[in-house]
């Protein structure tokens, strides 16, 4: 019998054994990426022999590891020789102007997270609750998040009308990827990017470049303790909620609120559960696992839970925008808030 990967609800012993070792195809990716495979393979055709130099593999390793990824749709096997396919050359190689390699090594390095997750589990605790932030963690990992989210803030960006906007704060907006994609589409737009100041730096490279750089200004603080600076006719919060607990963001959205200018609305961009028993989409109930890891107070939530909250914290109008495409990560969900009568 052959399943389609992630076969689930699981029924029967058979598909509890299929997902239950799942992690096998994510291990043979993540070994893919350590031996940085993808690179080596660029834009030719490769016999096992011939791959297994560069790399400095074993035959018999890298051919199995090779019919794995073949498998799993990452490489063409055509008789003894493999090449990458559009996705892999593109990607997922270090030498291609689309590399995501930040947010590559970012879910590389979950795994071994993701091995503590029973005494996570058990304590409630995240891994580093005894760490301070280190500023190098924080760097890394606003890169990771432009990896992750060059594309999406495109659409996002395609999506949203903000032609009667003039000002906007992107809320945690780490590298200011939704800013500057925000920006480019929106020629009367001034954006703040507000962070810590780790995350800053990064978004203060990225920005060097962009067309739209003299409409980008940065906001240090921290959200939680410090005021919000200025008022704006839209505050861009994308993937924040999911980093606290229901009272810590009404609190915030509270705080939101007063920093809006008349007609303006808060956006909330996030990966919202959306059934009536708050389990689905899949990867959005997964990801509360990872919360779970590297959160004190982190989780993910039922859009209508969040409107919730919204209305809670003094919002009048309060809705779902739906039609932006569809991620298997669910992270496409848009909730629009504004206590005011019409949005600019
Ligand atoms: C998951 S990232 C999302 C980045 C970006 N908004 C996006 O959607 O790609 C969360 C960001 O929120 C920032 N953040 C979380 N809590 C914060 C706080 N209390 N003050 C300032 N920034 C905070 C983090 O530093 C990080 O850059």
């Amino acid at each position: 019998m052959t399943y389609p990967l992630g076969a689930y609800p699981i029924k029967t012993f058979d598909d509890f054994r299929h997902v239950a070792q799942l992690y096998q195809y994510s291990r043979a990716i993540l070994t893919a990426l350590e031996l940085d495979l993808f690179t080596a393979l660029g834009a030719r055709s490769w016999p096992i022999a011939a791959l297994a130099r560069p790399l400095r593999a074993d035959r018999r390793g890298l051919d199995i590891l090779c019919r794995n990824l073949a498998v799993l749709g990452l490489l063409v096997k055509r008789g003894s020789f493999y090449r990458n396919t559009l996705l892999a050359r593109t990607e997922l190689n270090r030498r291609s102007p689309a590399y995501r390699g930040a947010y590559l090594e970012l879910i590389t390095n979950q795994w071994h997270d993701f091995t503590q997750l029973t005494d996570t589990v058990r304590s409630g605790k995240p891994l580093d609750a005894d760490e301070p932030e280190s500023s190098v963690w924080r760097r890394n990992f606003t890169w990771a998040m432009h990896h992750r989210s060059r594309e999406q803030a495109k659409t996002v960006a395609r999506f949203l009308n903000l032609s009667r906007a003039r000002t906007l704060l992107d809320l945690g907006g780490g590298p200011g990827t939704y800013a500057m994609a925000l920006l480019a589409a929106n020629p009367s737009l001034r954006a703040t990017v507000a962070d810590r100041p780790a995350a800053l730096k990064v978004a203060r490279e990225i920005a060097a470049t962009h067309p739209a750089k003299a409409r980008l200004s940065f906001a240090p603080l921290d959200f939680m303790l410090d005021a919000l600076p200025g008022r704006y006719d839209v505050v861009w919060l994308s993937n924040i909620i999911h980093i606290y607990a229901p009272a810590q963001n009404v609190g915030l959205f509270r705080k939101i609120r007063k920093a809006l200018a008349p007609g303006g609305r808060l956006l909330i961009h996030d990966s919202f559960l959306t059934d009536p028993h708050g389990l689905n989409p899949i990867d959005t109930t997964a990801f509360a696992l990872t919360m779970l890891l590297f959160t004190d107070t982190g989780n993910t939530y039922a859009s209508r839970d969040v409107m919730r909250w919204l209305r809670k914290a003094g919002y009048r109008r309060v809705r779902l925008l739906t039609g932006i495409g569809t991620r298997k990560d669910g992270e496409n969900g848009l909730i629009e808030a504004s206590s005011f009568k019409a949005g600019p």
